[in-house]
């Protein structure tokens, strides 16, 4: 069986890692994968160091279409993908989460009769605003087979129209749904241990045996208006006064920061001795801060999600998430891009820190689950 794999964005290249392991470990004589990177995210820390550190195949091609608006993204990066499915002729090609990656090998693939295996599937935000929305919906609805990672996208699918009892032969037009677990917690479970032994971050950052904050944000809903940038860092201004803050900037936030927050505000920011402004970290880096963390706050799908599975409380710097269960069971609250809220959760988090985290996302084995149902195709 032929794959080719899509990634672009540095989510995706991370979730990569646990199929093309698990291809590596258990599958290598009935799967060839063949690795396209969209090159959406280019910069090394956003991207070439996942493929080193977790040890990814070289991607076999790049198609390098870098950073533009949505449509002429979107349009590079299906006109090269449409090119090289023609010569590669794949069984599948599997597509993960929301990105405009994802949504250019949806369309690319489906119109060339491809069939599509989403990963990631079933998500909904509710909230057509948002570029990752349309995406998730186009991708499901081009999908032959749906892996989805949590019962809410399971619900969702249903709601939607998506058949649960079909037998095969599977199509586009008679898909499959699998509710299977999450790839992201395969590689969660894989990373923990490897990356307290191979990072020093927390000793690096001065932060051995303190409590501190963790903190991403980079959604365009938060980073692209003014008003809302300036309430989340007022909020992180004021909670720096109390835990120090550890935030690894996003390349668009980095950007955003310098014209979206007054002169003022960033001067504070930058001088503060609680704010560690930092580039973007590796994946163990990451794991091993959000191990170490008492708090996460975040705009992020998958940052959210990995405060779960480490047992921390999350903050979660958006109106609505795709990730209700982790809400629904009490580990992290929706606090918008709102200061008052923040701190409310905040204080609400410090008086009763969550102790029950409910095993929602799977066993660790996700990846192993999607290659044996591609296989039965
Ligand atoms: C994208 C995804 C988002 C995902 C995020 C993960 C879409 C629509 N959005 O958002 O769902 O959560 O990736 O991180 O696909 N930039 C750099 N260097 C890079 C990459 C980006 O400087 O290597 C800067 C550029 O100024 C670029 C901006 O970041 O314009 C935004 O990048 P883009 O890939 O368009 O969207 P993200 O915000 O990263
Ligand atoms: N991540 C990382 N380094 C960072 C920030 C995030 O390795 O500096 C990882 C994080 O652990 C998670 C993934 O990147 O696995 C989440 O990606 P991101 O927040 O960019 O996108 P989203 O999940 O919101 O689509």
């Amino acid at each position: 069986m032929k794959l080719v794999t899509i990634i672009g964005a540095r989510p995706q290249i991370i979730k990569a890692a646990a199929l093309s392991r698990a291809i590596r470990n258990h599958y290598s004589d009935r799967i060839q994968e063949v690795i396209v990177h969209t090159g959406q995210h280019y910069d090394d820390n956003m991207s070439q160091v996942f493929f080193e550190e977790l040890q990814i195949p070289r991607p076999d091609y790049n198609l390098h279409v870098g950073s533009a608006s949505h449509g002429v993204q979107t349009a590079r990066m299906t006109e090269g993908i449409e090119e090289l499915l023609i010569k590669e002729q794949p069984d599948f090609i599997v597509l993960y989460g929301d990105t405009n990656s994802t949504l250019a090998g949806a369309v690319a693939a489906a119109k060339i009769h491809v069939p599509i295996v989403h990963i990631e599937a079933g998500l909904r935000s509710f909230n057509k605003s948002m570029p990752e929305e349309i995406n998730r919906i186009v991708c499901d609805h081009c999908s032959t087979l749906l892996f989805t990672p949590t019962k809410a996208g399971l619900d969702n699918l249903k709601r939607e129209g998506f058949p649960m009892d079909n037998n095969g032969p599977f199509t586009i037009d008679n898909p499959k749904v699998y509710h299977c677990g999450d790839i992201m917690y395969d590689n969660s479970l894989h990373f923990a241990n490897i990356a307290e032994e191979k990072t020093d971050i927390i000793q690096h950052l001065e932060l051995k045996g303190k409590p501190f904050i963790l903190a991403t944000i980079h959604r365009d809903s938060n980073t692209d208006y003014p008003e809302r940038l300036s309430a989340i860092f007022d909020s992180l201004i004021e909670l720096s006064k109390e835990s120090p803050i550890v935030l690894p900037l996003h390349p668009r936030t980095a950007k955003l920061l310098k014209t979206n927050l007054s002169n003022e505000k960033q001067t504070l920011i930058f001088s503060s001795n609680n704010i560690k402004l930092i580039p973007p970290v590796s994946f163990l880096e990451m794991i091993a801060l959000e191990r170490h963390a008492q708090l996460v706050m975040t705009d992020s799908g998958g940052v959210q999600k990995e405060a779960y599975f480490f047992k921390k409380p999350c903050i979660i710097l958006r109106p609505e998430t795709e990730w209700v269960e982790i809400v629904q069971t009490g580990n992290a609250i929706l606090a918008d891009a709102d200061e008052g809220r923040i701190m409310l959760a905040w204080a609400y988090f410090k008086d009763n820190p969550p102790t029950m985290f409910p095993e929602i996302f799977g066993d660790g084995h996700a990846a192993e689950f999607m290659l044996d149902q591609m296989l039965k195709m």
